[in-house]
């Protein structure tokens, strides 16, 4: 069942009545980094090769998609780039007139020698994960003595100028929570906004525990006793970060996903990079919309079944995740094994 909203013709809309406007397209499952919060484990298993859509094939499905309502398109990973032809990519989708929003979520290892191309094939945003500034507590955060590079890329980025450059860290009590007033100068320093993300209990997490978790308010208390007041601006529609305004003018960006759910307001779903659409970041099974391209679906067919799923979408994840006594993490290590799909990584941050 679709239903259309009077203003949008076309765009579909949930059975909560969300409509469906943002995709976040995971282009890879590999990543160089093992951040402990997403990859804290010493092997992973991994989408096969041929599974892997073609740039043609994530094009097709974009272009369903657009038709049913999305106009903001994400590239994720994994660490998006390492998919070689990257920026091909790009500039194909940043020429469709139906994405109005075109953003790249990357841990940076690889942006100095790619922010430029980026720029010129038509990026526009992009977020970098960054969780310290200490060389030493990144490589035991990532497992890899990379902050530099990481460092040079954001750099880069800053310098070629995006129309919007974003610092994301996940904040893990005892680990880099004594860095949050170090991350906002550095953000202010490189014309960034800092985005401070509260721990999530998601596949891939499989070290999570409620103690690691800084909340949205230790946050705010830890910026307004450094900073001063903190502002909160206005409403902030269907996106995870609630916006802050700091008195020296920076403005601080807070996704509480774990203690303060937005699944209400949630427009967003997933495609992992072999093509299975997830509509939820906690959801346990994905659509397999690769299947249905390979066995020659047409533009409408595709279409159709995209406007079928999302009808009957009534997703809360987060939410729920609330209401779970005892929390812990999501799954143990050998549920992801069996199923690589359920990784925060497989299906994008
Ligand atoms: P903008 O497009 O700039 O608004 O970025 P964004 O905040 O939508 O995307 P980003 O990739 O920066 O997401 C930041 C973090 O928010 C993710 O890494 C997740 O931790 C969390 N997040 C993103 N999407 C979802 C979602 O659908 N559900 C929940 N619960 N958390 C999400
Ligand atoms: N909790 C919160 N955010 C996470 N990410 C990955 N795993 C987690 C988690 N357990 C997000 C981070 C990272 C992006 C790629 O995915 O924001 O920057
Ligand atoms: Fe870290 Fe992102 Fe790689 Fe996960 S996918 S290990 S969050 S860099």
């Amino acid at each position: 069942m679709t239903k259309q909203t009077s203003q949008s013709p076309g765009v579909s809309v949930d059975a909560l009545g969300r409509p469906l406007r943002s995709l976040r397209v995971s282009v890879i499952d590999r990543c160089d980094l093992r951040c402990a919060y997403c990859m804290p484990e010493e092997d992973y298993t991994w989408l096969p090769k041929e599974g892997i859509l073609t740039f043609d094939e994530i094009l097709r499905l974009v272009d369903a998609f657009v038709s049913r309502g999305v106009r903001r398109v994400r590239l994720t990973g994994g660490e998006p780039l390492l998919r070689s032809g990257l920026v091909d990519l790009i500039r194909d989708l940043a020429r469709r007139s139906g994405v109005e929003d075109l953003a790249l979520t990357t841990n940076a290892t690889q942006l100095a020698r790619w922010a430029g191309p980026l720029r010129d094939a038509g990026l526009k945003r992009i977020t970098v994960s960054l969780d310290s500034l200490k060389p030493g507590r990144f490589e035991t955060l990532t497992r890899r003595a990379a902050l530099d590079d990481v460092l040079k890329g954001i750099r880069a980025a800053s310098e070629v100028g995006f129309d919007e450059l974003k610092l994301n860290t996940v904040v893990m009590q005892d680990f880099n929570d004594d860095e949050l007033i170090d991350l906002v100068d550095f953000a202010t320093d490189h014309g960034a906004q800092a985005r401070f993300i509260e721990y999530m209990d998601v596949g891939g997490a499989t070290l999570w525990s409620a103690e690691r978790v800084v909340t949205r308010e230790d946050i705010l208390t830890r910026l307004a006793a450094h900073f001063g007041p903190v502002t909160p601006e206005p409403s902030r529609g269907a996106a995870p970060a609630e916006s802050f305004t700091l008195p020296n003018g920076a403005r601080v960006g807070i996704i509480a996903s774990t203690t303060q759910p937005f699944c209400r307001t949630c427009d967003r779903s997933r495609l992992t990079a072999d093509g299975f659409w997830y509509l939820c970041l906690y959801a346990g099974d994905g659509i397999d919309l690769r299947s249905m391209l390979r066995e020659g679906a047409t533009a409408e067919q595709l279409t159709t079944r995209i406007a079928q799923v999302w009808g009957q979408r009534d997703d809360r994840g987060a939410e729920q995740r609330l209401d779970v006594p005892e929390r812990g993490a999501l799954y143990q290590i050998q549920e992801l094994r069996q199923d690589p799909r359920r990784e925060m990584h497989t299906r994008g941050g």
